[in-house]
């Protein structure tokens, strides 16, 4: 049997799915993935080298700038066949849960109604010295540049600085613990474009195979583990996804 085949009717007989997203879905909106490369304006700064409290400490001009140009990316981003294809999934009579790690909003935007963000939010902000909650969120299309000063926090005068996680830092209260439970009572865990290095979210997968869940992965590359009970569908994800979650997988079976 095809491989497509094979995990629709998977899809098909389970009572419990959940999704599990990464960077590669919003990659044919427009928004790149992590491991691209910079191009234009910010060619040459990576992820890894803006989106700390150090960075932010040494430079916040620069690390604002960056934050304002990747809030215009996802502001100007539109949602894809394979947000849609998932917001079209039911079970159970409801929409099956979405864990993401992206920081843009296209699920939602694609009709999604449950989705956990592990890494937060392009959308908020946060005072870099009391750690509150900005009360104003930033212009939705902002000043483009490479220095931006950084708004100031209301209440104490600190600077603002960027909700979502950065690297070294712990999850937001609570989204880890429902992620967890959610992979753990699930019968199909739908792996869609992460690469699966960035810990604890890249644990899920096998968190999920330890529980008994079968684990479909849909990524250009091979990111399976070789275990028995995954299934590794290598594409695009707004090439499978619509095929994958057909009209026959959007029936409730339960
Ligand atoms: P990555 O950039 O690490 O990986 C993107 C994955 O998507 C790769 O495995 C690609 O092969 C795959 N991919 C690319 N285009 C695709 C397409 N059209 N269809 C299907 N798959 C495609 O992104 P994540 O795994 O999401 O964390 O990264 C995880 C975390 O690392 C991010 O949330 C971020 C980063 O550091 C923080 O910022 C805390």
């Amino acid at each position: 049997m095809a491989i497509l085949e094979q995990a629709a009717n998977a899809l098909n007989d389970a009572k419990t799915i959940v999704c599990f997203s990464g960077a590669g879905i919003s990659a044919e909106s427009g928004i790149p993935t992590y491991r691209d490369g910079t191009t234009g304006l910010w060619a040459g700064h990576s992820h890894q080298q803006m989106e700390t409290a150090r960075a932010f400490r040494q430079n916040p001009r620069l690390i604002w700038g960056w934050y304002l140009w990747r809030r215009q990316q996802a502001v100007r981003a539109q949602p894809n066949a394979a947000h849609l294809a998932l917001s079209e999934l039911v079970r159970r009579e409801r929409p099956i849960p979405i864990i993401t790690q992206n920081i843009d909003d296209l699920h939602e935007r694609a009709g999604s109604l449950e989705v956990v963000h592990l890494h937060g939010s392009l959308s908020s902000s946060k005072c870099f010295a009391c750690h509150r909650p900005a009360l104003v969120t930033p212009a939705p299309i902002p000043e483009e540049g490479l220095l931006v000063e950084p708004p100031r926090c209301v209440r104490c005068n600190g600077k603002l600085r960027p909700g979502h996680v950065w690297y070294g830092e712990d999850l937001p209260a609570g989204t880890w613990k429902s992620a967890v439970s959610l992979v753990e009572n699930c019968d199909i865990l739908l792996s869609v474009g992460t690469s699966g290095v960035v810990t604890p979210a890249a644990n899920l997968p096998e968190i999920a195979l330890s529980a008994g869940a079968t684990v479909i992965h849909v990524n250009t590359d091979d990111v399976g583990s070789g275990a028995p009970n995954e299934l590794m569908l290598i594409g695009k994800a707004t090439e499978i996804l619509p095929r994958l979650c057909s009209p026959l997988v959007t029936e409730d079976h339960a």
